[in-house]
């Protein structure tokens, strides 16, 4: 059966998949507009976007403010009827420059985690921008659902639930991941009661969108079933021609074994989960890689005490010097063998989901 369409208020996506953006870099306009001309969400990863630009380490907010709007025009150029997104992580410096930035730009919809974002229904005030939370557990979804019905009589446009198989930062205790004992769908089925007297009391739907380990069409249908609006897929886009990221690091991907994917606490203090490699193997021996310049791009992160600068860790990665960089990774990464286009992914999806999916 066809799959549904996913409506967050006026923005109609045709096929329920988000592309969840990966930064540093790694989800740029290229990335976007592919996965939005395909009928998707294309987001784009908003923290320390201005990492190409000439003045990153001497001028970084105007840096990244700029290449903010450019990716975000750039994206919208490629893909004219398509949504397009932005996420920005809460723990970000500047953080309210960018979204006002991105809102600017008109930018569709703001996916925000790392941290609850408790003022983002005042910063998108009065504009078109919809806006989505990032959350791991219902305790969360019930928590910044009220705070912003009380505060800004306002609730979530979608919510993004990320499950503990996803890349990057995880919203996670390390000994949750260890023990294993989190369950997506069970959390889906939690939040979607958790939210139901909400969206009586406002008289709209609040799609739940799906993370984290999401990389069939059969996975899709499942979560579909389940009551999820949406999936929000990564890991899956990485080996793409499209992808922004080098070479290098999508070939990472592709020979990535499932021995290879790791834990790691990321300097920021999150667990988070990558691909081991010899940047990875020399933190672990104590070996602390000079941080040449430290631009305050993280709340959470303290200079001092830091093994390694996250930000120029992710940053060689992404331009291709992967042994000297950490490259983010889903669980799943291990079930990539080859490089495709968005394209090809989307019509092997759509045609096993569809053929899987039945609306309950
Ligand atoms: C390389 C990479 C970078 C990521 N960076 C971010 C990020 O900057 N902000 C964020 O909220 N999530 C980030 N994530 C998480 C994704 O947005 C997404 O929710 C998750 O990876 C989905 O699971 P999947 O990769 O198994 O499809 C990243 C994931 C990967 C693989």
């Amino acid at each position: 059966m066809k799959l549904p369409k996913l409506k967050i208020g006026s923005l109609i996506a045709e096929t329920p998949i988000v592309l969840g953006g990966m930064g540093i870099g790694v989800s740029g306009s290229k990335l976007a507009a592919a996965v939005a001309n395909q009928g998707g969400i294309g987001v784009i990863s908003g923290v320390n976007i201005g990492y190409n630009e000439p003045d990153f380490t001497t001028n970084h907010l105007q840096a990244n403010i700029r290449a903010l709007k450019k990716e975000i025009r750039k994206a919208k150029q490629n893909s004219l009827r398509g949504i397009i997104g932005v996420n920005f992580m809460v723990a970000m410096n500047k953080y309210k420059e960018h979204v006002k930035a991105a809102v600017e730009e008109g930018i569709d919809i703001i996916i925000s985690g790392a941290g609850l974002p408790i003022e983002l229904p005042e910063l998108v005030k009065n504009t078109k921008t919809k806006i989505a939370p990032i959350i791991s557990s219902a305790k969360a979804a019930n928590l910044i659902t009220k705070l912003w019905d009380k505060k800004y009589n306002t609730i979530p446009d979608a919510i993004v639930l990320e499950g503990i198989e996803a890349g990057g930062h995880l919203g996670f205790k390390k000994k949750s991941i260890e023990d294993n004992n989190f369950n997506l769908k069970e959390t889906l089925i939690e939040i979607i009661k958790t939210i139901k007297p909400f969206e009586e009391k406002y008289n709209r739907k609040v799609p739940i969108i799906v993370g984290g380990g999401i990389f069939t069409g059969a996975d899709i249908a499942e979560y579909l079933e389940a009551g999820a609006s949406a999936v929000q897929m990564s890991t899956r886009f990485v080996a793409t021609e499209e992808c922004d990221a080098s070479k290098e690091f999508k070939e990472m991907y592709v020979n990535a074994k499932k021995e290879d994917v790791e834990i790691i606490i990321s300097p920021v203090g999150m667990p988070g989960r990558a691909v081991n490699n010899e940047f990875l193997n020399k933190i672990k021996k104590g070996i602390k890689p000079k941080i040449e310049k430290c631009s305050n791009c993280l709340k959470s992160c303290n200079y001092n005490e830091a093994p390694y600068c996250i930000s120029q860790a992710l940053i060689n990665s992404v331009k291709g010097n992967v042994k000297n960089g950490l490259v983010f990774a889903g669980s799943n990464v291990y079930k990539i063998d080859k490089i495709q286009t968005v394209k090809q992914i989307f019509k092997e999806l759509i045609t096993e989901s569809e053929k899987l999916y039945k609306e309950k």
